[in-house]
């Protein structure tokens, strides 16, 4: 009886074995030309066999997995599939890099794993892709992040690890990334980056480190004679931003900078948004000939002279929306032609006298909603402000006996400015496309 049972055990573990060698999984070749695996777990001993990976048509060059579970990165598909170029396993439970996973992914292009629940990046994490140029790591759990985890991506050009656990990256750990030309990491808790983090990517041109809780992040490390197109630090906790010469595009709004300097001479810089900060002052910005758009919107700015936007030879658009204005002053004395959109709601003017803007004609839109104004000063409106198509003074105190030379200003002018009454605040009534009481 005993043999029996034993032959028997052995019978069914033979045959288990069977059942499980024979087990294989077979995508199918959709319209895009993606071979799709559905509804498949993956066994963890089946993801290391070639033979358990097949297709229905020609093999494939793109994988992708639909509502399957897949805990780590297939070994045995990369065998299966030699000339696999995209692989995409997105929100598939995976949950280890083990080391080798890739040693036969020799022509991967582009991985995906957004949405899976990996923790760690181990050393040599993806050793034998060399010629991956595109991995998606965001929506993980990685805190780890070891320092040899990207050698050999010497290809890679874009790195997604948006929304991980990040707190720490090693010094080096971005070495090898000599072609990278975009590296997300926001939405992680970096508390700092080394000052040479970046120095060997000289090929990187879009970064973007917001909501990550950074006290201090040094751009010199991307000081170079070529540019960088854009760098977003916005959603951190930084004092002082440094901002090299060749970034074209710098976002660092909500942080508490009260001190902005350049690095090097004739800066590139087209885009600046500071809002949410701590600037007592305008001038706190220093020049740059090339700026577009400035943004000091939300800041703790007191007051204001126009004069100040001649350092910026081109600005177009000017954002002081916000701020702690009560009074606004032009020592301007010759038209300044370049300024188009001007925005100042929200901040605390009670009056203004529209010649304080006479020096600068070739204003389009002007915002002044929002204020405490009770009245506004104007003589000539139209030939002041010829090509201005809009004017907001919604959300201000106007008395509505004080408003009747306004009003006869702007019924010849261009400028839209009515709106109505469901604008006006409670109390007030329309006089004229005007809230007033
Ligand atoms: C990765 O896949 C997700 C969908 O699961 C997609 O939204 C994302 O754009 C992909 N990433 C890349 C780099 O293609
Ligand atoms: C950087 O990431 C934030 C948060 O996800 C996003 O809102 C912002 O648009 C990104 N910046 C750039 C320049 O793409």
């Amino acid at each position: 009886m005993e043999r029996f049972l034993r032959a028997l055990q052995i019978f069914c573990i033979i045959f288990f074995c069977r059942a499980l060698e024979a087990r294989e999984y077979k995508c199918t070749l959709n319209e895009d030309q993606i071979c799709v695996f559905r509804g498949v777990q993956l066994k963890t001993d089946d993801q290391i066999m070639a033979s358990s990976f097949a297709s229905i048509g020609k093999p494939p060059r793109n994988v992708k997995f639909e509502q399957s579970t897949v805990t780590s990165v297939p070994l045995g598909m990369f065998q299966a599939f030699p000339n696999l170029e995209e692989y995409d396993a997105s929100h598939s439970g995976v949950k280890t890099l083990q080391t080798s996973s890739f040693s036969s992914a020799t022509n991967i292009r582009e991985l995906n794993l957004t949405g899976n629940k990996i923790q760690q990046l181990g050393n040599n994490a993806f050793q034998g892709a060399n010629k991956i140029t595109s991995i998606d790591l965001s929506q993980n759990v990685i805190s780890e992040v070891k320092e040899n985890a990207f050698d050999g991506l010497s290809h890679l050009t874009v790195l997604n690890l948006n929304s991980n656990q990040i707190s720490i990256l090693p010094s080096k750990v971005f070495a090898p990334l000599t072609a990278l030309e975009s590296i997300d990491l926001q939405y992680n808790s970096l508390t700092k980056i080394d000052d040479s983090q970046f120095e060997t990517c000289t090929n990187l041109v879009s970064l973007n480190v917001s909501n990550n809780a950074l006290q201090k992040f040094d751009l010199k490390q991307f000081l170079r004679e070529w540019s960088v197109d854009s760098i977003d630090v916005s959603f951190n906790r930084l004092k002082v931003i440094n901002i090299p010469k060749n970034v074209k595009k710098l976002i660092a709004s909500n942080n508490q900078i009260q001190s902005v300097q350049v690095l090097g001479k004739e800066p590139q810089l087209i885009f600046l948004r500071l809002s949410q900060n701590k600037l007592t002052n305008m001038d706190q910005v220093p020049s740059f000939n090339k700026l577009v758009t400035l943004d000091l919107s939300y800041n703790e700015i007191e007051t204001v002279d126009f004069n100040s936007v001649t350092k910026f030879k081109n600005l177009m658009l000017l954002k002081l929306d916000g701020n702690r204005l009560t009074t606004l002053s032009n020592s301007m004395i010759s038209q300044w032609t370049y300024l188009k959109y001007l925005t100042l709601s929200h901040n605390e003017l009670t009056q203004i006298n529209m010649d304080v803007l006479k020096m600068l004609p070739k204003i389009i839109k002007l915002d002044l909603s929002n204020n405490k104004l009770t009245t506004v000063q104007t003589k000539d409106f139209s030939d002041m402000f010829p090509v201005m198509v809009r004017l907001m003074i919604e959300g201000n105190d106007f008395k509505c006996d004080g408003i009747a030379s306004l009003v006869k200003e702007l019924k010849y002018a261009m400028a839209e400015h009515k709106v109505t009454v469901d604008k006006c605040k409670r109390g007030q009534r329309l006089m004229s496309g005007i809230c007033c009481s």
